[in-house]
């Protein structure tokens, strides 16, 4: 009775020690994962937009410059840089990287430090030499920022192919199928309970930029951009305000499904309902 009881006792110990020692193996790794599960992949859709915006941002050689300091447009709205919506763009050319792939292939390390590495070109100069290249975005998000952009980037951020079809073979994005088996009159409900106050009925209520643009062009021009905005929103718009653009400002992100994103699609292309100015289409 007395040995046995022995021989619990060292099974036990030994195994309390094994948790000990496995648990200290894992903390770094458990600490990567906490600050993930923590993040929030829609504010990393906003700073995937505009960070500086997103952070207010101000002052810096890069506001006068922001194109090349908001990863959209390096790596598109689609994640597919130069295989993507962005192919042909010159200003700034897309990346050579497939971030659709990344968020395939890489753990959440391995992109949370390629984020955040320091050594791209500066915001407090712009260098034209250098840029194309990925800015040095360790010397201005925090941690926190730069795991919700891998949140956005591993989990949140669309496939878009479930949204429209693409064919960039002419070198030139060509889209059709645009909301992929959406329902137009449902859509119809979810934006005018979301989307009208702000956007008004037939959606010219905000002039886009102060361009003579409406969201009925979007919606037939831009399915890669509606994608992401319609359900994220978009930050202060920094850029159209300051250049007076009275309509300019921000946009909540909405509390809607894909679903609702692919039935406004369907409804979007009527052009009686929601006219544009023609747009390129
Ligand atoms: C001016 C263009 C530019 C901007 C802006 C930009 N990137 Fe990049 N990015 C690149 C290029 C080019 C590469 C490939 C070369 C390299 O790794 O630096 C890259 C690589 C990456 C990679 C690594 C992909 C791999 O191969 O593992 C990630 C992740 C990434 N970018 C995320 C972002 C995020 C997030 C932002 C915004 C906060 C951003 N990028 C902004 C140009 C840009
Ligand atoms: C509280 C007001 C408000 C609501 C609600 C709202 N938006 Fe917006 N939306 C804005 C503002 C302001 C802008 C930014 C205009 C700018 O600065 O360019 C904007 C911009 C957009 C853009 C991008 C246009 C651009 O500037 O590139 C899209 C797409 C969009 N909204 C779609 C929607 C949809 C779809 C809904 C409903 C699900 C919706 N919005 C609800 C205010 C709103």
């Amino acid at each position: 009775m007395k040995k046995i009881r022995i021989v619990f006792f060292a099974v036990a110990a030994v195994s309390i020690i094994a948790l000990i020692s496995c648990d200290k193996k894992t903390t770094a790794v458990d600490t990567n994962q906490a600050a993930y599960d923590a993040a929030d992949g829609v504010r990393g859709a906003r700073l995937y937009d505009h960070a500086l915006n997103e952070l207010g941002i101000t002052g810096k050689a890069a506001n006068e410059h922001s194109s090349y300091y908001r990863c959209k447009s390096c790596h598109g709205w689609d994640l597919l840089g130069d295989q993507g919506v962005s192919i042909g763009h010159t200003d700034p050319q897309p990346a050579p990287v497939d971030l659709m792939e990344v968020r395939a292939n890489d753990d959440i390390d391995e992109i949370f430090d390629h984020i955040m590495a320091t050594d791209g070109p500066s915001f407090d100069s712009f260098d034209p030499a250098h840029k194309n290249e990925m800015p040095g975005w360790g010397n201005i998000l925090t941690e926190d920022d730069a795991w919700d952009l891998v949140k956005f980037i591993k989990e949140t951020a669309h496939d878009v192919s479930e949204f429209y079809d693409m064919d960039i073979s002419s070198g030139e994005p060509v889209f059709s199928n645009i909301g992929k088996g959406g329902d137009g009159a449902a859509g119809l409900a979810t934006y005018n309970a979301n989307c009208s106050v702000c956007h008004g009925a037939d959606g010219t209520q905000i002039d886009i930029y102060c361009q003579g643009e409406y969201l009925g062009d979007m919606f037939r021009n831009d399915p890669h951009e509606i994608q992401h905005k319609a359900i994220w929103g978009m930050p202060y718009d920094a850029e159209h305000v300051n250049a007076g653009c009275t309509t300019a400002g921000m946009m909540p992100a909405q509390n809607i499904t894909d679903q609702d994103v692919r039935n406004m699609m369907v409804m979007g292309q009527d052009e009686n309902a929601f006219p544009g100015a023609g747009g390129d289409e």
